[in-house]
């Protein structure tokens, strides 16, 4: 039997980039969307790409398609959380509000569809599960402390279980970390912050125009969701799965300093599981 992958957040950027690659691989793919009818529509050609509807602060909705998945093929190969977006107000302007919702999809919605995918993953007999953290889930950033923290959530959330799901559930885990990548992301948190009276003209203003003009300067190429799909490609394909993956060498170097001693995460995930699990 083929393999299958369910992707959340697969109506633009990484997630439907990756969607067509697996695809294209020969995967059956379920595309999480929360606009089930124009993506398919869109991709309606491309083979074994079934768009599902899927928003992740609803976990009734996850399971609906984890029981679609389970009904059609029994099994799930690799689950793919990926949908997220960034927040770019600091602490000291957010409402409370804001900082609900984004840790409502960025980690509320991964821990969401990780608890509803476990028991199809656990019946596959070996699975893996990856989620899109990003270089801000290792390395905090000016104005961006929301959207970072709700990332370096992620990573201590799958950090800890990489410790005991592969010798107790036979389960891999991989955080991919990208850098900036041309995709709806900018788009949406900019749109954000013009829907909600623009840039401020506060105390915070200088750090905003410093980081704005300093990340312009810096990634004036981003990287494609299509490089950022073959990375995913090339990662389900790997013997030995990494915990962390950064998406290119640009990512590499900006979190150099935080992980030069374990890039992959791997030897820190061993030695935890010696001393407390004695694996
Ligand atoms: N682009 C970057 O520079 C960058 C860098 C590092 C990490 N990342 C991470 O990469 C992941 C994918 O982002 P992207 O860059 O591909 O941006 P994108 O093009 O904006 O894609 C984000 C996807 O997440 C979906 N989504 C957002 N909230 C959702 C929710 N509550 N339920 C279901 N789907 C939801 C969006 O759906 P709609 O179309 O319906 O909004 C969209 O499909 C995110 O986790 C992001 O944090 C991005």
């Amino acid at each position: 039997m083929g393999k299958i992958i369910c992707i959340t957040g697969a109506s633009s950027g990484i997630g439907l980039a990756s969607a067509l690659k697996f695809a294209h691989e020969g995967w059956t793919v379920y595309a999480g969307t929360r606009h089930p009818e124009r993506d398919q529509e869109l991709y309606r050609e491309v083979e074994q790409l079934h768009f599902v509807e899927l928003e992740v602060t609803q976990p009734e909705s996850i399971q609906r398609v984890i029981d679609r998945i389970d009904e059609e093929h029994g099994k799930l190969d690799l689950l793919f959380c990926n949908a997220g977006f960034g927040y770019l107000r600091s602490l000291g302007q957010a409402p409370f509000a804001d900082i609900e919702r984004v840790f409502e999809t960025n980690v509320y919605g991964v821990m969401h569809t990780i608890r509803a995918a476990l028991p199809l993953l656990r019946k596959t007999g070996y699975a893996h599960i990856v989620a899109t953290s990003s270089v801000g889930g290792l390395v905090g950033q000016p104005m961006n402390e929301i959207y970072c923290a709700s990332k370096f959530a992620l990573e201590g959330l799958l950090e800890s279980m990489a410790v005991y799901y592969k010798p107790t559930f036979n389960i891999d885990i991989t955080l991919l970390e990208p850098g900036a990548i041309a995709t709806e992301f900018n788009k949406t948190v900019l749109g954000h912050v013009a829907e909600t009276g623009g840039i401020l003209e506060d105390e915070y203003k200088p750090v905003l125009d410093a980081y704005t003009s300093t990340f312009l300067k810096r990634n004036v190429e981003p990287q494609t969701a299509a490089s950022v799909a073959e990375v995913m490609w090339d990662l389900a394909q790997m013997e030995t799965k990494p915990l962390r993956l950064r998406t290119s060498e640009q990512a590499d170097q900006f979190v150099a300093r935080k992980v030069s001693t374990d890039p992959t995460g791997l030897d820190s995930v061993l030695h935890i599981r010696k001393i407390q699990l004695d694996l």
